[in-house]
C-alpha cells in the first residue's frame, strides 16, 4: 500500500469531486484502502491538505431556501418520492461532513481511532446515499430531479475553526435528530402497501437508522475524549458550543432510547429543546 495517498488527501479528492455517484465510489475506494492499510498494521499517514470551504456538488439539484422547497404530502408517490431525494441529499452532505471532519482538524493531534471512525461513518454515508438514489431510480426518478435544501453545509462552515464545536453540532446534534425521525419515514414507507418500490425503500432505511447510530457514538466518544484533554465538563462544553454555533432549539420528541445508545444522556439535549 505504498502508492496509497495520505488519509488527508483523500479527504479533499472526496471533497473536490462534484459529481455524486463518483463523490460515493472515491469514498468508498478510499476508504477500503485506509482499513485494509490498518487492518495490516500499517502506520497509514493522515498528513496535511487543502479542503474547499465548500465541497463540489453537481450541477443538479437545484439548491433552494428550506423556505422555498416545496412540501408535498407523504401519503403519496410524489411525497415519497421527495422525502427519499430529501434523504440523499442529507446522505451526500454527510459522505463531504465525515472527509470534511478528517481534511479539516489535522493540526489537532488525534489517537488513529478518530481517523478510523469518520473513515467508516463516511464510506456507511457513501452505501446510504447510493441505496438512495437507487430507491429513487426504482421510482422513476432519480437524484438531481428536485429542489434540495441549501444551507446543509453551514454547520460546517460556522465549525471550520473548532473540532469540539463541529463534533457538537454535526454528529451530536445534526445526525442525533436523524435518530428521531427516521422510525417516522419507514413507517410512511411500510404502509404504502400498493407501491411496489416501497419494501425496498423500507430495507433501505433500516440500514440507515441501524448504522446512524454509530455516527452519533463516534461524536460523543470525540467529544468526550477532548473534554477529557482541556479538563472541561462535558455537559457544560456540549450546551455552550451548541448554543454558539447550532441555529435554533432542539425539536422534541427525542428517541432517548437510541440517543443513549449513541452515548447522549437526556440531560445534553433536553435542556437546548423549545
Ligand atoms: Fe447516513
Ligand atoms: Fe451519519
Amino acid at each position: 500500500m505504498t502508492d496509497m495517498l495520505p488519509l488527508a488527501q483523500m479527504a479533499e479528492a472526496v471533497l473536490t469531486t462534484a459529481d455524486a455517484r463518483e463523490k460515493t465510489a472515491l469514498s468508498r475506494r478510499f476508504a477500503a484502502q485506509w482499513q485494509a492499510a490498518r487492518a495490516a498494521g500499517e502506520t497509514s499517514p493522515v498528513g496535511h491538505a487543502s479542503p474547499p470551504l465548500r465541497p463540489s456538488r453537481p450541477a443538479k439539484p437545484d439548491l433552494l431556501d428550506p423556505r422555498d422547497v416545496p412540501r408535498r404530502r407523504p401519503g403519496t408517490p410524489e411525497g415519497r418520492k421527495a422525502l427519499l431525494h430529501a434523504v440523499a441529499h442529507i446522505e451526500l452532505n454527510a459522505v463531504d461532513l465525515h472527509w470534511d471532519i478528517i481534511a479539516r482538524f489535522t493540526d489537532t493531534p488525534m489517537p488513529a481511532g478518530f481517523y478510523d471512525d469518520w473513515v467508516k461513518a463516511a464510506d456507511e454515508e457513501s452505501k446510504h446515499f447510493n441505496l438512495m438514489a437507487d430507491c429513487l431510480e426504482a421510482m422513476g426518478s432519480a437524484y438531481g430531479a428536485l429542489a434540495a435544501h441549501a444551507n446543509m453545509w453551514r454547520a460546517a462552515e460556522d465549525t471550520a475553526h473548532d473540532l469540539m464545536g463541529r463534533l457538537a453540532v454535526v454528529p451530536m446534534v445534526l445526525e442525533a435528530r436523524g435518530l428521531d425521525v427516521t422510525p417516522g419515514m419507514i413507517d410512511i414507507f411500510r404502509r404504502a402497501k400498493d407501491d411496489p418500490t416501497a419494501a425496498g425503500a423500507v430495507a433501505a432505511l433500516e440500514v440507515i437508522y441501524s448504522e446512524e447510530v454509530h455516527h452519533v457514538a463516534y461524536g460523543s466518544k470525540w467529544f468526550h475524549f477532548l473534554c477529557g484533554r482541556h479538563e472541561l465538563d462535558p455537559k457544560e462544553a456540549f450546551h455552550g458550543l451548541v448554543r454558539r454555533y447550532f441555529h435554533g432549539a432542539l425539536k422534541p420528541p427525542f428517541n432517548e432510547e437510541k440517543r443513549a445508545e449513541a452515548g447522549l444522556p437526556p440531560d445534553f439535549y433536553w435542556p437546548l429543546a423549545d
